[in-house]
């Protein structure tokens, strides 16, 4: 068997604040196989940032802290290395790729000046060739006129050119994981469709595996190998991309299904939407997080808080009722398909 690329164990990251302890993160594993494509979805809050955050060793103390948890990446624990050798691995092995690249790119420096700087950190090359490689990153994202646009300003940019601007900043040093958070949502659906494909098809020429995080199911439809679902802090439903689309298993995945559109098919499918809103992650209700919202919780819901387990032909879900929800689940979306 492969053995993981990046090996997420038990990661709690919480944040002090005046109104207390926000759960951000609250004890979730993953594994990453190397070339993967991971879809991370879920609603706005439920921690999907913060996660990627937490790999990056980019949480903010001494409000944020990670407060347990590992994250091995060949061998090593990166929540337990110094600050250097974090440095070397953020970039240079593992990119990040933000929402809003206004934020990430410097308004005063040039494009090629940016790409240049982190081609330099990472790579044994000198100005000139930094240069050539950082017109190629352009080109690789199909920016046209490559070399000239490197004298450009981020402000000079399209939103959907600054986002391929960002993608070619995070694969230019050949990193074996890209982390994109959101990478597309201030675009509209079809520059959308394009970059993500753009991304996912230069990851997968250089092997590079990708964890994509989006508040939107429909954006990992079809992109991605696995998904899983985050929850106030946890993960709710993990699997296939097919299992995910075709047999959900989560009340939650469910709901999220119902809402989505789809940008790999013309066909809008709505079977299900969720009631009330995301819960607080100060005061997490004891047992099942989502039972607040769900239709079919029990007081087991109410007591005992659901592991992640998997089921016979199936993904992984953390829920009870898995096993009765299921002919109900297949019903619906097999109606709405
Ligand atoms: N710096 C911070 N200080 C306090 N709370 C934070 C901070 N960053 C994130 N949080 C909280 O952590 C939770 C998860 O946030 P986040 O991971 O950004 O969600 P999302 O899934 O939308 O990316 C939210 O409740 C958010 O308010
Ligand atoms: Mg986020």
């Amino acid at each position: 068997m492969t053995e993981p690329l990046l090996s997420v164990k038990d990661l709690r990251t919480y944040f002090s604040t005046e109104e207390g302890i926000v759960r951000a993160v609250d004890g979730i594993s993953f594994d990453l196989m190397p070339g993967e494509r991971l879809g991370v979805v879920g609603e706005s809050g439920s921690g999907k940032s913060v996660t990627a955050m937490s790999i990056m060793r980019l949480v903010e103390p001494p409000a944020g802290e990670i407060v347990t948890g590992t994250v091995t990446y060949h061998g090593r624990n990166l929540l337990a290395i110094t600050e250097d050798e974090m440095r070397a691995v953020r970039g240079g092995q593992i990119a990040m790729i933000f929402q809003d690249p206004m934020t990430s790119l410097n308004p005063v420096y040039t494009v090629g000046d940016q790409l240049i700087e982190t081609i330099m950190l990472h790579q044994d090359v000198n100005k000139r060739d930094a240069r050539n490689v950082a017109a190629q990153a352009l080109s690789d994202v199909q920016i046209p006129n490559a070399a000239d646009r490197l004298d450009d300003y981020p402000h000079q940019f399209s939103g959907g050119m600054r986002q391929r601007v960002m993608i070619a900043m995070g694969l230019s040093c050949n990193p074996e994981v890209l982390i994109a958070d959101e990478p597309t949502t201030a675009l509209d659906v079809t520059t959308q469709a394009q970059i993500m494909d753009l991304m996912l098809r230069l990851a997968a020429d250089r092997g590079t595996a990708v964890i994509l995080i989006t508040h939107d199911l429909g954006v990992v439809a079809g992109f991605c190998d696995n998904v899983q679902v985050m929850y106030a802090g946890g993960i709710v439903e993990r699997g296939s991309n097919d299992d995910i689309f075709y047999r959900p298993q989560h009340p939650y995945t469910w709901g999220l299904l119902g809402s989505m559109t789809r940008l790999d098919e013309e066909q809008q499918v709505r079977l299900h939407s969720i009631r009330g809103a995301p819960p607080s992650v100060i005061d997490l209700p004891d047992g099942c997080r989502f039972r607040p919202r769900c239709d079919f919780a029990t007081d087991r819901c109410a007591q005992e808080l659901p592991l992640l387990r998997k089921i016979e032909g199936r993904g992984e879900v953390a829920c009870h009722h898995a096993e009765e929800l299921d002919l109900e689940i297949t019903r619906a979306v097999g109606a709405a398909g």
